[in-house]
């Protein structure tokens, strides 16, 4: 069953039935200023922080669902019946309603009682504002009198205040309205204002949220929406809300526009951004933005057989990748902004995916992450990069609402919190980012530790791998600590395969890095550690078919050919391929086991059998329901991994068939079963062992976004930047005849044909660059371009 298509055309997926399963949700803004919000304008604006400055209020989990939000009702003041533009929360019959999810803007449609309107959601360019592009014609034939009026409820700025301390929040702010500019005053804070405002004279205003709601009543049927008469409300305490409301006389086909307009500031503030958007503003920001994305979609874009991963590759699932490198996890419908902060091992691997169309962002998160490595060569699990900040913005005043910021000997957790993966991620992170832009002085830079004291990048990629190579077990495989990877896998001394295959990969990521800048006594001295590792790895993990999982403390083998419950794991087997530690053999053995134990047509399940009895050796994955999250889920994150592994086997056509069936793009007839948003990944699909098998829960925020398109764009269309090449090395089912890359590298530009005559699945017999065979694509002067033909075979 089918909700929804995709327009790539407006670059837009355009819901058609508005009455969804779930909330289907979006983004808007790019910067600081930002919110997410779902197919019936439910949901939240934030600046800078999701937990110290929330703008406007959410109550996440909620009956009805998902709100309040940005509304905007519409009144026919002549018989007084009346709707929103986006369906909920007033709710009128649905088929008179529809939602566009673009990129960094919401548009919502109604064609209700002959009336056309649309709201569209977006953040200016330049500023703090949020602006509400309003829009109606009159399609009956007859002269219309409508009254719109604008809501949303303001939050206090903590969230942990807003939720749990009324004595508080409920006094310490206050709201006025004076020239058409609606104030939240956040009296405790030096400048904790908000303003709501419009470009049109308002004819009526309330700021109390409990006037325009009136008593007994909810969102859907607001008295002062119902009367049609706002009551100028406002107060020092309280509830307050936006709303501004103008009547609009409609001839026959006129049409009307009206611009809201919510942002930081009070009055003043209000005032001049009223002065600035205009709507010729407005469009001109609008365009801009989509002049942003047009830039990045246009650091890689594709045309193969497959419409599924064209659609993801080309604006999807790039655009989700961003997402997460802008944001990281903590807004959203699922974390609902009561934790701030980055996870150390979520935000490394998000910097690796997107370094093409987002280098400054990129960099600017490793550099957080290295400032957050402890001089023992672990990262801090979850950390705020202010903390690290070489001059910290001074709060020169007390006020309830203050971001603490914890003494250094709080912030530096020891050991015992560290996951074994987390730091790992950043050397190839690292790597990446220097293969794609080639910027090698930033090997030389110095930046500080979490603990004290500075050292170059370089050094600090030293001690994240000289760590895993001291904490070992008692099979010389790496500890899993806290937890690697899987949050549920809690070997505190025991052993964790997955982290000496990561750390392998990591090595061999950093060698070629030392080889390139010429230090070849640290390249030595680590490709004997790595020669350990492998040895290790190859002895102590393979298990006859596969690879183990770990070793528990109590030296119990995890994933072994006798265990009955999780028996095959994703990880230990995708990481084995990926770093090089199998062999030939092992790999195809261990990849066929995986597709054997853990394909399902949406994906494959992170282990199976699910666990289904308690073992605290393993970990807190056995305390899960069996199919859910970890424990047997369809988990997204790990799904690419097994993508690039096939690639590295040579199997096209079996990396292919597992992209497609995790693939969201290609689940838009399945919503019955997917339920939530085709365009976007979801951390998981419920696994086999449970009864809502192929369900897809928590868009949007998830590592498998940026996994997905590493490994479709570098291993399955096979587009890899190196420190001195563009590498090309496709491995695509065998019945692809044709397809093209266009790719931004430095600066150039490569228009890249593959053509696959032989029909093979991998290798390259030949590039012609002009008509010139080549042995590789060089890096070349910014503004060129370097057309190629690669010739599979
Ligand atoms: C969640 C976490 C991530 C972890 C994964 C597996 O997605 O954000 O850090 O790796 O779960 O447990």
């Amino acid at each position: 069953m089918q909700y929804g298509h995709f327009d790539n055309e407006k670059r837009e997926y355009v819901i058609d039935r508005v009455d969804l399963p779930v909330s289907w949700t979006n983004y808007i803004g790019t910067g600081d200023m930002y919110g997410v919000f779902n197919h019936t304008a439910g949901g939240y604006l934030i600046y800078k922080s999701s937990e110290y400055h929330r703008i406007t209020r959410f109550r996440p989990n909620g009956v009805p669902m998902d709100g309040p939000g940005h509304y905007v009702y519409l009144r026919d003041d002549e018989s007084g019946d009346f709707w929103s533009v986006s369906w909920q929360p007033v709710g009128k019959p649905k088929e008179h309603f529809r939602c566009r999810h673009g990129l960094s803007y919401v548009r919502y449609e109604s064609d209700y009682s002959d009336i056309a309107a649309s709201q569209t959601l977006f953040v200016a360019m330049d500023d703090p504002v949020e602006l509400w592009d309003v829009r109606l014609r009159n399609d009956s034939d007859r002269p219309r009198t409508i009254s719109v009026f604008s809501y949303l409820e303001f939050s206090f700025h903590q969230v942990d205040m807003d939720n749990r301390n009324f004595q508080m929040s409920l006094y310490a702010a206050g709201s006025r309205c004076v020239d058409g500019v609606i104030e939240h005053d956040l009296y405790y804070e030096q400048y904790g204002y908000q303003f709501f405002t419009s470009d049109f004279d308002a004819d009526g205003f309330d700021c109390l949220r409990d006037t325009f709601i009136g008593p007994y009543r909810t969102e859907r049927n607001p008295l002062t929406v119902e009367s049609g008469q706002c009551r100028r409300s406002f107060e020092k305490g309280g509830n307050h809300c936006g709303c501004l409301k103008k009547t609009l006389h409609l001839a026959p086909g006129e049409e009307a526009r009206l611009l809201f307009l919510l942002g930081e500031g009070g009055i003043e503030a209000g005032k001049a951004m009223r002065r600035k958007y205009t709507q010729a503003r407005a469009d001109e920001d609008f365009r801009r933005l989509a002049a942003f994305w047009d830039a990045k979609l246009a650091c890689l874009h594709i045309a193969t057989p497959n419409p599924g991963l064209d659609t993801e590759i080309n604006i999807w699932n790039l655009y989700q990748s961003e997402i997460n490198v802008m944001f990281s996890r903590f807004t959203s419908f699922i974390e609902v902004g009561g934790r701030v902060g980055l996870g150390y091992r979520d935000t490394a691997q998000d910097a690796m995916m997107v370094p093409h169309s987002n280098p400054q962002k990129c960099r600017s998160r490793l550099v957080e992450l290295l400032r957050a490595l402890t001089t023992t060569g672990y990262g801090l699990h979850l950390f705020e990069p202010r903390w690290f900040e070489p001059v910290q913005e001074k709060q020169g005043f007390k006020s309830p609402t203050v971001v603490p910021v914890p003494d250094k000997s709080q912030i530096v957790h020891g050991l015992k919190d560290a996951c074994a993966d987390d730091a790992l991620w950043l050397v190839s992170s690292v790597v990446q980012y220097v293969r794609e832009t080639g910027d090698f002085d930033f090997m030389d830079e110095v930046v500080t530790y979490a603990d004290g004291g500075a050292g170059t990048v370089y050094e600090h990629l030293k001690r994240i791998l000289d760590f895993s190579a001291r904490e070992i077990g008692q099979n010389g495989i790496c500890k899993g600590l806290r937890a690697d990877w899987n949050d549920c896998l809690n070997l505190g001394g025991g052993e964790s395969a997955m982290v000496s295959f990561l750390h392998l990969w990591a090595l061999g990521n950093f060698i070629a890095l030392a080889e390139r800048l010429d230090r070849q006594e640290d390249a030595a001295k680590y490709r004997r550690m790595a020669d350990r590792v492998r040895e290790t790895c190859r002895r102590v993990l393979w298990d006859g078919k596969w690879f183990i999982r770990g070793i528990t403390a109590d030296g119990r083998r995890i994933g072994t050919q006798q265990d009955e419950e999780g028996r095959v794991h994703m990880e230990s087997n995708t990481w084995a391929v990926i770093s090089g530690a199998a062999d030939r053999a092992q790999g195809l053995a261990a990849m066929d086991s995986v597709y054997e134990y853990l394909f399902t047509p949406y994906g494959l399940m992170l282990n199976a059998p699910s666990y289904t009895k308690v073992d605290d050796g393993i970990g807190f994955v056995t305390r899960v329901y069996p199919g859910l999250k970890e424990n047997g889920a369809i988990f997204s994150h790990p799904n690419p991994w097994a993508w690039v592994a096939e690639s590295i086997l040579g199997r096209g056509s079996r990396a292919m068939e597992l992209y497609n069936a995790l693939c969201p793009a290609l689940q838009n007839d399945k919503i019955e079963i997917r339920e939530s948003e085709p365009y976007s990944y979801c951390q998981f699909v419920v696994g086999r062992d449970h009864t809502a098998f192929g369900r897809a829960r928590h868009p949007f925020m998830t590592g498998s976004s940026g996994w997905a398109y590493y490994a479709a764009t570098q291993y399955l269309l096979g587009v890899r930047p190196d420190f001195d090449v563009l590498r090309i090395d496709p491995c695509v089912p065998a019945d692809w005849k044709e397809f093209t890359i266009k790719r931004i590298w430095r600066g150039a530009r490569y228009e890249i044909t593959v053509l696959n005559p032989d029909g093979v699945e991998k290798g390259v017999r030949s590039i012609r660059v002009d008509g010139q065979e080549t042995d590789a694509l060089l890096p070349l002067p910014a503004g060129s371009v370097c057309r190629a033909e690669v010739l599979m075979g």
